[in-house]
C-alpha cells in the first residue's frame, strides 16, 4: 500500500541552515500543511492565466514566408517524397502497434498544431508524482531503450524548460512543488568517500522511490532520493542546478504573480546558501566561477574545466535574479554587497576577455607575450599560435561570440551555444555583443543549425585532440553528443535570446527546421553528424527536454512578451559601475581600485 502524502527523509538535516528551515515550521509537517494547499491551488490554477495571442505573435507557420538564411534551408513545409512515404509507413506502424505516435494531417504537410498537441501529451505523460502531487518530469520516457541509467530521474536542469512550459500554460503547481521539494534536498547530508561538498549544492537529479515503511513490512512510503553527483557517471558536481533553481524561482514569481514562495523564510535561506557557496573566497584570481569538468549540461569530460562560459552565464543570471528576490534585511547587507561587486567584475571580465570577433582575433594574432607588468596588454599570456586554423576561416566579417573558457595561457575558442545564448538573455553581453552573437548564428547557420537546431558547441574535437581532451570517450566522438552534437532542447534558449534582441524571426526559422523531423524522429535527445542528419548514436527517444524546449519556443514565439519571465535587463547601477571601469582603461590601470571608490551599494 502506498502511503499518500508521505515525505520521510531518509537522512538527517545537517548544519544550521537545515535546522533553521525545520524551525520555521514549513517542512516538518509536509504531509498535512502545504501538500494540501497545493491541491487547492491546483483547481485555482486550472482556470488561471493562459497564453493569449497578442499582436506581434510570431507563429512558426507564418515564418514560412521568411527568406532562407544563407540559402541553406529548404522549402519550408514541403516534404520530400521519401519523407512522405516514411511518414505514411510510420503512421500505419504506430497505429497498429498502439504506440504513442505522431499525429499528422494531410501527407504533404505536417500540421504544426498537431506536433504541438503531441508534445503537450508527451510532456504530461512525463510528469512524476510524489505523494499524489506533480513534482517534476522524467528525463526520458523511451520505450525502446533497455538501458535506463538515470534517465528515469527528474533532472533539475532538464526540468527548467518543462517548468517554463507549464508556467506559460498557467499551470503553476508543478513548478511550485518542484521548487519547494528540491529545496528540501539542498540540505541533505551528502558525502562521497567521506567527503561532503558545500552546503548549498543542489542535486543533479532525484528519483521518487517507493520503500517499505519502517517497522511495517506490509506498508510502503514514497521518498525522494537525490543524486548530488555521488552516483553520477564520472562523479561530476552539478554546479548549474542551484543556478537554474534560482532562475526558475524568479520566473515562477513573475509568471504566476505569487511572490509568497520566494518570500518564504526557507526559500530565502535556500537562495542565500546557493549564493554563499558560489561567492565563497578561494584561490581564484578571476571573478568567474572555477569548476571541474562536466559541471553543467555537458556533464562528461569535455575539457571545459576551469571557467566555462555556460556556468558564468548562469552564475551572472542567478545573481541578478537573486538580487531581485532577496528580502532586504540587516543580515543580508554583506551578501548583497558581495553580489553587486561580483556582478560588475564578472560582466567586465566576460565582456572584455571572453569576446572575440575578427578585430579581436587580429589583436590576439599580434599579441606580445611574456609581459611581466601591471599594465600588460596580453594579461593572460596567450600565445598567438593558439588561434586555431579553423577559427581564422570560420569567423565571419560581421558577428562575434564569447569563447568557451579562459585560463592562464589558454583560450578555448570553441563556440558553446548555451553559454552564448544565456549571456544574451541575462544581459551579460552588451547590446552590440548580443546582436553580434545573433549575427554569427545567422552567418553560420549551416554549421550551427543545419538539419537540426542547435549544435551544443562548434567545432568537434577530433583525432588526437579528442583522445587527449575527452580521454577517448566513445560517447563523445566527433559531431556526436556533447562533442558538437545537435540538441533540440536548445531551441528555447535560442528563442528567448532572439526575442530579447527583437529578432524572433531567427528562432522561428530554427523551430521550423526542427518541426520537419522532430516528431517523426520521436523527439530524440540529440542528433549526430556535422549537419545533424542522424538521430544520435546513443540518443534517447521521447527525451522530455527536447519536447519541452520545443514547446517553450512555440509558446514564446506566440507571445514574445512572455519572455520577460526569463530575461534580465542590465540595471543602471551596473551600467554606471561598468562605464567607470572602462573609462579607467583596463589595459593600463590595475584592478578594481576606481570601482571600489565609486560604486556604493
Ligand atoms: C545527459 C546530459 C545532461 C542531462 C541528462 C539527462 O547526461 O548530458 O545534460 O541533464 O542527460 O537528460
Amino acid at each position: 500500500m502506498l502511503i499518500p502524502g508521505c515525505s520521510s527523509m531518509r537522512q538527517s538535516h545537517k548544519g544550521n541552515y537545515g535546522y533553521q528551515r525545520i524551525e520555521s515550521g514549513l517542512f516538518h509537517n509536509v504531509k498535512c500543511s502545504w501538500l494540501h494547499s497545493c491541491r487547492c491551488q491546483q483547481s485555482e490554477s486550472a482556470s488561471g492565466i493562459s497564453t493569449e495571442n497578442v499582436n506581434g505573435a510570431w507563429f512558426v507557420d507564418s515564418a514560412q514566408k521568411f527568406n532562407p538564411i544563407n540559402g541553406v534551408v529548404n522549402g519550408p513545409d514541403v516534404l520530400e517524397i521519401q519523407d512522405v512515404q516514411q511518414l505514411k509507413q510510420e503512421k500505419e506502424g504506430l497505429a497498429s502497434s498502439g504506440a504513442h505516435g505522431t499525429i499528422r494531417d494531410a501527407p504533404h504537410k505536417i500540421s504544426n498544431d498537431s506536433i504541438e498537441d503531441e508534445a503537450w501529451d508527451l510532456l504530461r505523460e512525463s510528469v512524476v508524482y510524489y505523494c499524489g502531487s506533480p513534482i517534476g518530469t522524467i528525463a526520458a520516457k523511451d520505450p525502446t531503450s533497455s538501458n535506463v541509467l538515470n534517465y528515469d530521474q527528474v533532472f533539475i536542469r532538464d526540468f527548467i524548460p518543462s517548468g517554463i512550459a507549464f508556467l506559460l500554460k498557467g499551470e503553476y503547481d508543478i513548478v511550485r512543488n518542484f521548487i519547494l521539494h528540491t529545496l528540501q534536498l539542498q540540505s541533505w547530508e551528502k558525502t562521497m568517500d567521506c567527503h561532503s561538498p558545500g552546503q548549498g549544492l543542489m542535486p543533479a537529479s532525484f528519483k521518487v522511490r517507493t520503500v517499505p515503511l519502517d517497522g511495517d513490512d506490509s506498508a510502503t512510503e514514497e521518498v525522494l532520493d537525490p543524486d548530488f553527483g555521488e552516483a553520477a557517471i564520472g562523479r561530476v558536481a552539478p554546479v548549474d542546478s542551484g543556478l537554474w533553481w534560482i532562475i526558475l524561482l524568479r520566473a515562477y514569481g513573475k509568471c504566476s504573480g505569487d511572490l509568497s514562495v520566494q518570500e518564504r523564510v526557507d526559500v530565502q535561506t535556500g537562495i542565500k546558501m546557493i549564493l554563499r557557496l558560489c561567492l565563497a573566497d578561494g584561490f581564484d584570481m578571476f571573478p568567474t566561477l572555477l569548476v571541474t569538468d562536466g559541471p553543467c549540461m555537458i556533464d562528461r569530460r569535455m575539457g571545459i574545466h576551469g571557467h566555462p562560459l555556460e556556468i558564468q552565464a548562469l552564475f551572472y543570471s542567478a545573481l541578478l535574479c537573486a538580487r531581485e528576490m532577496l528580502a532586504p534585511e540587516d543580515g543580508s547587507a554583506d551578501l548583497i554587497r558581495a553580489m553587486n561587486n561580483r556582478l560588475v567584475a564578472l560582466s567586465f571580465h566576460i565582456r572584455e576577455y571572453y569576446w572575440v570577433d575578427l578585430r579581436k582575433l587580429n589583436e590576439i594574432y599580434r599579441y606580445k607575450t611574456e609581459e611581466y607588468s601591471y599594465d600588460a596588454v596580453n594579461k593572460f599570456n596567450i600565445y598567438p599560435d593558439q588561434i586555431s586554423p579553423w577559427l581564422v576561416e570560420w569567423m565571419p566579417n560581421k558577428g562575434g561570440y564569447l569563447i568557451g573558457n579562459l585560463q592562464p595561457a589558454h583560450m578555448d575558442f570553441r563556440f558553446f551555444s548555451l553559454g552564448n545564448l544565456w549571456s544574451v538573455v541575462s544581459s551579460l553581453t552588451t547590446r552590440d555583443q548580443s546582436h553580434a552573437i545573433l549575427d554569427l548564428i545567422e552567418a553560420k547557420w549551416a554549421d550551427l543549425v543545419a538539419d537540426m537546431p542547435l549544435k551544443i558547441c562548434y567545432p568537434a574535437l577530433e583525432g588526437q585532440e579528442w583522445q587527449i581532451i575527452t580521454g577517448s570517450d566513445p560517447k563523445n566522438t566527433h559531431w556526436s553528443y556533447h562533442n558538437a552534437g545537435s540538441w533540440p532542447t536548445l531551441l528555447w534558449q535560442l528563442t528567448a535570446a532572439c526575442i530579447k534582441m527583437n529578432r524572433p524571426e531567427i528562432a522561428a526559422k530554427a523551430v521550423e527546421v526542427a518541426e520537419r523531423r522532430i516528431s517523426r524522429d520521436k523527439w530524440p535527445e540529440y542528433y549526430d553528424t556535422k549537419r545533424g542528419r542522424f538521430i544520435g548514436k546513443q540518443s534517447r527517444l521521447f527525451q522530455t527536454w527536447s519536447i519541452a524546449g520545443y514547446l517553450v519556443a512555440k509558446l514564446l514565439l506566440a507571445d514574445p512578451s512572455k519572455a520577460k519571465i526569463l530575461i534580465t535587463e542590465e540595471d543602471s547601477s551596473l551600467v554606471n559601475a561598468f562605464s567607470c571601469m572602462i573609462s579607467s582603461n583596463p589595459r593600463r590601470k590595475r584592478g578594481l581600485k576606481n570601482l571600489k571608490q565609486t560604486y556604493i551599494v
